[in-house]
């Protein structure tokens, strides 16, 4: 494996003897996160200036999402940038476990995902993996994942993905064209593999077990339908990582380039300082919500202020520890604007009533216009379904 942690699933640090007060994995997601320490703990790098360099080179610009840190790590990135540039251009895969509606955290690293389809001109696998969410939960049914997936494509298409270019997989329908390579990865994986890599145990259900290669066949399903070795690049939030490392240590051993990654940070919810969670939905705008329920969740959202104006004016607020503040900043605000609503933050003279009214005013126009094009997307849904025929 590169670099291989002790496990991703146990964040203890045994060589340091402390314990990282976070949680990361593909199925939990808790506590402040230090994002220097993942870079450590998983073993990827950092993305530095060069790397982003080299992105304006090809692309003439640097987006906000790389420049302010929302992607902050990577595995091959510059490797597949000089590929593409010799010619062999890289396909890229992403995806969504529907395990409920779609919220803002979501839409950044997809939002960020189409940019990238839109400047290198490149093609996109879609995975909704129904079965994984499925396995995992306890309460939900299949009916009711079913319902979401449903619900979640209509999202990934109003995200304005070319539907020339991009094709939709769920597996539980698609999987006659993930099992033939699933059943190859999996050959090579064992089950201590499998546990140290992502904290399986003797009670964990065995469909989650055998889950992992599902979720890494579509790094290599452009290999298939090209016939010849295809570079894949994946942008994904960094829990999603372990599934990358396993895939990548037996990538070689099967005859396929190893799949690039671009890891992101989470949107932190509006509750506090945690990943933005579908399971409490007053700490998440979701794509669904009305207006009326966008604007109360914006106003009486948790900020970095103090507790009251007389403190805030004297002592000032805390913007890199207030969710609003990241909101804005990597979805409403330029890199300017955003600059300098941390000074005026910082030095008292800006109070949270006005940080969270522009968190309102720019979510709803943004969800309103987003609703029209989730519309839409019903009537184009199949389009956008996965046929090994056309790609
Ligand atoms: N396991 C992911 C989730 O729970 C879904 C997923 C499948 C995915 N393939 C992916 C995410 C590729 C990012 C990239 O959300």
């Amino acid at each position: 494996m590169d670099r291989e942690p002790n496990s991703s699933f146990a964040t203890t640090d045994n060589a340091g003897g402390h314990e990282d007060e976070f949680k990361v994995t593909p199925w939990e997601v808790e506590g402040e996160i230090d994002y220097n320490r993942l870079i450590e703990k998983f073993g990827t790098q950092s993305i530095t200036t060069e790397i982003m360099e080299k992105v304006k080179s090809m692309t003439g610009e640097i987006h906000p999402m790389l420049k302010l840190g929302y992607f902050f790590s990577h595995r091959d990135f510059d490797w597949i940038l000089d590929k593409q540039k010799s010619g062999e251009n890289f396909y890229l895969y992403t995806g969504r476990g529907p395990s409920g509606m779609v919220h803002m955290g979501h839409l950044m690293p997809w939002m960020f995902t189409k940019y990238l389809q839109d400047k290198f001109n490149s093609k996109l696998l879609f995975q909704l993996t129904d079965d994984e969410k499925f396995l995992y939960s306890h309460d939900r049914s299949r009916k009711e994942i079913e319902h979401y997936t449903r619900e979640n494509i209509l999202d990934i298409i109003a995200v304005g993905f070319n539907p020339d270019k991009t094709r939709i997989i769920i597996d539980t329908r698609h999987i006659q064209h993930l099992y033939p390579i699933a059943t190859e990865i999996a050959k090579k994986i064992t089950f201590s593999t499998a546990k140290a890599v992502f904290g399986f145990s003797n009670s964990t259900n065995i469909g989650m077990i055998g889950f992992p290669p599902i979720q890494a066949a579509p790094c290599f399903l452009p290999s298939i339908i090209e016939g010849r070795q295809v570079p894949v690049l994946i942008p994904a939030a960094i829990d999603q990582d372990p599934y990358w490392r396993m895939t990548r240590d037996v990538a070689d051993r099967l005859g396929y380039y190893k799949p690039a990654q671009i890891h992101s940070k989470f949107l932190p919810g509006l509750g506090m300082l945690g990943k933005m969670s579908s399971s409490k939905p007053e700490t998440a705008i979701f794509t669904s919500d009305e207006p009326e329920t966008i604007e109360k969740k914006s106003l009486t959202a948790f900020t970095g202020g103090q507790a009251t104006i007389s403190l805030q004016k004297q002592l000032g607020g805390n913007p890199l520890g207030c969710p609003v503040f990241w909101y804005l900043r990597y979805f409403f605000d330029t890199e300017k604007q955003s600059d300098e609503r941390m000074v005026l933050c910082k030095s008292g003279n800006l109070m949270c009533g006005e940080c969270k009214g522009d968190l309102a005013k720019g979510a709803k126009s943004f969800i309103v216009e987003f609703k029209k094009r989730r519309q839409k997307a019903e009537n184009v849904v199949e389009k956008f379904m996965f046929d090994a025929k056309e790609m």
